[in-house]
C-alpha cells in the first residue's frame, strides 16, 4: 500500500482518545526509551491504571509540553510500520477541535470516531461524525473502545453499531468500519485480541495501513491565496503563499479575480531558490510583469480558470460560542489569506445531529450546526468546500473579543458576485477627483427626525458649491419615493435602506463627489457598515443631535403626532429605537446650534478635502449664502 496516511480521532471526552494515540505510538516502537521510563514512573504515582502503564498520561504529557508553546492548534504524531507512516492529527479541547478541522488544519483522510462500549452512542459521537461528514471525510472507523469492561461481550458491540448507523443513516461514509477494542490493553489496535476471537474483520492498524485515500481532484487550475507581499527593494516585488491547488509555470498568464487584472508569471521561487514550476502544497514567492494592484487575500489563478468572486455565500456553519448566533451580527471572516466582515443574512436551518433532520431556526446556540446565508462587506474569493478545503472553509471572528466563533464550510456563492469579473477602468477615481479639483468624501448625516439633518445638508451644500466644490444629496425621504420605494421601515428594510445607499454613496464617492447623506440610520451596525464601504478617511458621521422631546415639539412633518396616535408604527423615538453614534466624527447640537452654525462646523471638518476651492471657500467664510440650493426630487 505505501504512501502516509493522516487521520484525526474524535468523539466525547473520556472515550479514549488519549490512551488510542498513546497505544498507538507506543506499539509502533517510536515512543523513545527516556520518555518511556519516566511514563512508567508516572504511571506508578499519578496513573490511574494501577501499575500498569497509562497511555493517556503520555499523550497528555505532550500535551503540557505544547502547552508552553504560544499558539500550537493541532500537534501532529507521526508513526510508522513497514507498511505505511501515519500522521495523527492530535487537537486539543473541544473548540480548538472543531475549528482546525475547519481550517484544514487536519486535512485528514481519515477518522476513527471513539466511543465507550459502556455509554454507547452519544450526542457528541453523532455530532462529530456529523462534521465529518460536511469536511468530506469519506473513511471512517467507529472504534467502540473499553471493550474489556463489558466482557468483550460480542452482542453489546453489535448493539452500539446497529444505533450508530441507524442514526447516520443520512450521512453514510463512503468506507465504513465498525472495529472492537481496548486502547488499553492493545486489544484489536495492533494485533488480534484472543478475548473477541468473534471479530473476524481487521485490527485497527491494518485498517489503517490498507485504507484507500481519497484521490485528490485532478486537474484544479492554480489557486495561489497571497499572504503577504515581499518588497524589500523598489526593484523587486514578490507575492508569497502556499499553493492551494493546481499548478503554476513561469511564463503562465494569471489573473487577479477580485480585480479583474491580468498579468504574466516572471519568476518563481521556492524554499531552495528560482524553479520553473510549482505545485499545490509548495509555499513560493511568484514576481510578474506587470505593477498591479495585489495584496493579501487576493488569489492569484489561471486568467481561463477563475475561482468565484461573491459578497454572498451559502455555507455550513458550526457555531462554537457561548453566545447565540442571531441573525444580522457582524463578525470578521476569515477564508485562506482573507479577512472581511461579514454577517449572517439568514439561518436557513439547523441540523438536528441525532436524526440529521433540518430544524427551522432564528439562532445557533453553542455546538450547533447549521446552514447559513452570509453577506460580506467586501467580495472574496472562495471554492465551494467540496472542490477545495483552503478556499472552502473558514473561521468566523467576533471582533471584540477576538474569540472564534464559528467554523464554515462553503456550499455555494449566492446570487450576484459569481460569475463575474470586475472590470478595471482605465481612469481612476483619483483622476476623477483630480479634475474636480478636490478629495471626495462622504459627509452622512445621521440622528432623529426633525432633528435638522436635511435643513444642515441643503446649507452645507449650497456652501460647497458657492466654493466651487462638487457635491450631491442623497436624503432619506427622496430616496424612499424612488430607489428604495419597495422599503419599509422594519428593521430589515432599514438595514437594506442604509446598504443601498452605502453603495450608492460609494459609487459618487468613486466619481469624485463629495457626498451629503441624510438618513435617520437608526441602527449603530448599519452606520459601521457603510463605514467599512468606504476608504478610510473619506466617510465623516455626523451626529446631527437634538432631544426626542424637541424633535417631537418641532414635529415639523406632524408625524410625531401621527406616531404617539398609533397610526406609524416602528417610528423612531416612539415605537424603535435610535442608537446614537458612540465614536461620530462630529456631534452638532441643533439644540444649541443654528443650521447655518452646524452647517458651518461641517464643512470646517472636511475643509481639508477642498483642494482648488479650499481658498475661495475660505474667502466666502462668513458672508451670506447665495443661489438656491438643489431641489429634492418629491
Ligand atoms: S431610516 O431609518 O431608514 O434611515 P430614512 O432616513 O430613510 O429612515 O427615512 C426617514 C424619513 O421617513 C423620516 O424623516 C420621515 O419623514 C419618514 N418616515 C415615515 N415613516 C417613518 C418611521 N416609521 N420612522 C421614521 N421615519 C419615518
Amino acid at each position: 500500500m505505501g504512501g502516509q496516511l493522516r487521520f484525526l480521532t474524535c468523539g466525547s471526552v473520556d472515550d479514549g482518545k488519549s490512551t488510542l494515540i498513546g497505544r498507538l505510538l507506543y506499539d509502533s516502537q517510536l515512543i523513545m526509551d527516556d520518555q518511556l521510563a519516566a511514563l512508567a514512573l508516572d504511571s506508578r504515582s499519578h496513573g490511574t491504571t494501577g501499575g500498569d502503564m497509562d497511555f493517556a498520561l503520555l499523550v497528555d504529557g505532550l500535551e503540557a509540553e505544547r502547552e508552553q508553546g504560544i499558539t500550537i492548534d493541532v500537534a501532529y504524531r507521526f508513526f510508522s510500520t513497514p507498511r505505511r507512516s501515519f500522521i495523527v492529527a492530535d487537537t486539543p479541547g473541544h473548540e480548538q477541535y472543531v475549528r482546525n478541522m475547519a481550517t484544514g488544519a487536519s486535512n485528514c483522510d481519515c477518522a476513527i470516531i471513539l466511543v465507550d462500549a459502556r455509554k454507547g452512542v452519544q450526542t457528541q459521537t453523532l455530532r462529530h461524525s456529523l462534521i465529518c461528514h460536511l469536511l468530506g471525510i469519506t473513511s471512517v472507523v467507529l472504534a467502540v473502545n473499553k471493550m474489556d469492561l463489558v466482557d468483550f461481550d460480542q452482542a453489546r458491540f453489535a448493539a452500539i453499531v446497529a444505533d450508530y448507523r441507524a442514526r447516520t443513516a443520512h450521512t453514510p461514509f463512503a468506507q465504513f468500519l465498525a472495529i472492537p477494542m481496548s486502547a488499553r490493553f492493545g486489544d484489536t489496535v495492533t494485533r488480534p485480541s484472543p478475548c473477541m476471537a468473534w471479530h473476524d474483520g481487521p485490527t485497527l492498524i491494518e485498517y489503517l495501513e490498507t485504507v484507500q485515500p481519497p484521490v485528490a481532484a485532478a486537474s484544479a487550475g492554480l489557486r495561489l491565496p497571497v499572504q503577504w507581499i515581499n518588497r524589500p527593494n523598489q526593484d523587486f516585488r514578490g507575492y508569497c503563499g502556499t499553493i492551494a491547488a493546481g499548478t503554476v509555470a513561469v511564463g503562465d498568464a494569471i489573473v487577479v479575480p477580485r480585480s479583474g487584472q491580468t498579468s504574466r508569471v516572471t519568476g518563481l521561487i521556492g524554499a531552495n531558490g528560482p524553479v520553473n514550476r510549482a505545485q499545490a502544497g509548495d509555499a513560493i514567492t511568484l514576481t510578474i510583469a506587470d505593477e498591479i494592484d495585489i495584496s493579501r487575500g487576493d488569489v492569484l489563478a489561471p486568467a481561463t480558470d477563475r475561482p468565484d468572486v461573491s459578497n454572498q455565500l451559502a455555507a455550513h456553519l458550526v457555531w462554537m460560542a457561548a453566545e447565540p448566533l442571531l441573525e444580522g451580527r457582524p463578525y470578521l471572516i476569515q477564508l485562506g489569506t482573507a479577512a472581511e466582515l461579514a454577517s449572517i443574512t439568514a439561518i436557513s436551518h439547523r441540523i438536528d445531529v441525532n436524526n440529521g433532520d433540518r430544524v427551522p431556526a432564528r439562532a445557533l446556540a453553542m455546538n450547533e450546526i447549521g446552514f447559513c446565508n452570509l453577506h460580506l462587506a467586501r467580495p472574496i474569493v472562495f471554492e465551494p468546500y467540496a472542490e477545495n478545503r483552503t478556499l472552502g472553509s473558514f473561521i468566523l471572528i467576533d471582533r471584540f473579543s477576538n474569540q472564534t466563533v464559528a467554523a464554515g464550510m462553503v456550499a455555494y456563492g449566492l446570487r450576484r458576485g459569481t460569475n463575474l469579473a470586475a472590470q478595471p477602468a482605465d481612469v481612476s477615481r483619483q483622476q476623477l477627483a483630480a479634475i474636480k479639483g478636490q478629495h471626495p468624501c462622504v459627509i452622512w448625516l445621521t440622528g432623529l427626525s426633525g432633528a435638522g439633518k436635511s435643513t444642515i445638508a441643503n446649507i452645507v451644500q449650497r456652501q460647497l458649491t458657492q466654493a466651487g466644490a462638487h457635491s450631491f444629496i442623497l436624503d432619506g425621504d427622496n430616496v424612499r419615493m424612488g430607489l428604495n420605494k419597495d422599503l419599509s421601515f422594519s428593521e430589515a428594510d432599514r438595514v437594506e435602506n442604509i446598504r443601498r445607499v452605502g453603495e450608492v454613496a460609494r459609487l459618487m464617492l468613486d466619481a469624485g463627489l463629495i457626498v451629503i447623506c441624510s438618513f435617520i440610520s437608526p441602527f449603530r451596525q448599519d452606520r459601521a457598515m457603510v463605514r467599512e464601504l468606504m476608504p478610510d478617511g473619506e466617510f465623516f458621521e455626523v451626529h446631527v443631535k437634538t432631544a426626542l422631546a424637541v424633535a417631537e415639539a418641532r414635529d415639523v412633518k406632524g408625524l410625531y403626532a401621527r406616531a404617539r396616535a398609533g397610526k406609524i408604527p416602528n417610528f423612531t423615538g416612539i415605537s424603535s429605537p435610535y442608537e446614537e453614534p458612540d465614536a461620530p466624527e462630529l456631534v452638532v447640537d441643533t439644540q444649541v446650534l443654528s443650521a447655518e452654525a452646524a452647517a458651518d462646523a461641517i464643512v470646517a471638518l472636511i475643509s481639508p478635502r477642498l483642494l482648488a476651492a479650499a481658498g475661495s471657500l475660505a474667502a466666502q467664510a462668513g458672508g451670506p449664502p447665495a443661489g438656491p440650493g438643489q431641489n429634492p426630487r418629491s
